[in-house]
């Protein structure tokens, strides 16, 4: 059994700061998304890995993510020349997957509940597929499943206008080495992609197995902002212990679980947790409110935030409306504020500089 993560594709929900990085480092909780979905994968005892990548942020993961050591795992990166579809990349990774079955995951999903299980039944009942579910609210926006009493697909379809059911496809699937066949007999949809949903329904119309399983437990796609900080939140929320190895200044007051990063300085500030700060980070006169995560080298001076993702060695100075529900990219300088405005709530990509006046 092995595994392949899906870590290219265009990542136009996540603009601009997909314009100069891959959505899949974008950190929850200070840690790469994508590391979360192989450490999900390691955890059910697969270790050979495969990430796809696209040849624009392909290097940046590759140098960020390394050749598995720190996961207990071994990486093998392949190159996806175009976003051409779930099931395109399946295909051209066909010399690393082999005739083996593999999990694949798309790199920017998350998902509370443990695999293991879901591995193990879809070994036992030697399935062609199975495939993970989650009811939601807005079916019209997902590929669709419809099930059987048995837990067998009748169909899927994608972002049906009509939904027959609210199980929405989650981005993790097990696959038989039969998926290879099915996706030689496909052609692209009408966005012109290779879709993995076209390839399962392909094995269902030939009465291959193809089974299904509920989540029960959370399930994030983060590929869009608002769905980056409720991961932000709901990690932060479940997997933050306290600890502090950087420099709590006695001027500082800590309220709940926060964690301080090596060698990072706290003055004067109040920090009500969950709160995550870096490594080499520079905060005073700050209050940083709950579910706010601060990359490594960040400064923040007079500032004031809650519910924020503030990415690596972005500087925010002299900012004294509340900063709220942001994403604020890497090397962000952002200055002074003249007016005073209840709140203030950003999307800023990598690189910007912006002063509010
Ligand atoms: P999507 O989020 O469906 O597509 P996208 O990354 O192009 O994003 P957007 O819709 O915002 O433009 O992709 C799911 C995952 O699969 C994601 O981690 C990217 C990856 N992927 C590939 O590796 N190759 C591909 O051809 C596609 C379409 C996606």
């Amino acid at each position: 059994m092995k595994a392949l993560i899906l870590s290219g594709g265009k990542g136009t929900r996540l603009r601009p700061l997909t314009y100069t990085g891959a959505k899949q480092l974008v950190p929850v909780a200070n840690k790469p998304i994508l590391w979360y979905g192989i450490e999900a994968i390691v955890a059910t005892g697969i270790t050979d890995i495969g990430i796809v990548i696209s040849p624009e942020t392909g290097a940046e993961v590759q140098s960020q993510t390394g050749n598995g050591d720190r996961f207990g795992a071994t990486i093998t990166y392949i190159v996806q020349d175009q976003p051409a579809g779930l099931a395109h990349a399946v295909k051209i990774a066909r010399p690393f997957l082999g005739d083996a079955s593999f999990v694949m995951f798309l790199g920017d999903n998350l998902i509370q509940d443990n695999l293991c299980q879901f591995l193990a039944d879809f070994e036992a009942k030697a399935a062609a597929a199975l495939i993970l579910l989650r009811p939601v609210q807005n079916p019209s926006a997902f590929g669709v499943a419809t099930v059987d009493d048995q837990g067998q697909v009748l169909k899927l379809v994608e972002k049906p206008k009509e939904p027959q059911s609210n199980l929405a496809l989650v981005g993790i699937y097990f696959f038989s080495n039969l998926i290879q066949k099915a996706i030689d007999e496909i052609q692209p949809s009408a966005r012109g992609e290779l879709e993995i949903t076209d390839a399962i329904q392909q094995l269902i119309d030939q009465r291959q197995s193809v089974e299904a399983r509920q989540l029960t437990g959370w399930w994030l796609d983060t590929g869009k902002k608002d769905d980056l900080l409720e991961a932000n939140r709901i990690i932060l929320d479940t997997c933050l212990e306290s600890d502090g190895l950087g420099h709590l200044h006695k001027t500082s007051k800590v309220i709940g679980r926060v964690q301080i990063g090596a060698r990072s300085q706290v003055i004067n500030c109040t920090i009500r947790g969950p709160v995550t700060i870096g490594d080499d980070c520079y905060l005073e006169n700050c209050f940083i409110g709950p579910y706010s995560s601060i990359g490594d080298r960040v400064t923040l001076i007079e500032a004031d935030l809650e519910h924020s993702v503030i990415l690596q060695e972005t500087k925010i100075t002299g900012i004294h409306q509340r900063i709220v529900d942001s994403v604020i990219g890497q090397r962000v300088q952002l200055t002074n504020a003249l007016h005073r405005p209840k709140a203030l709530r950003f999307m800023i990509g990598d690189d910007c500089q912006i002063e509010v006046t």
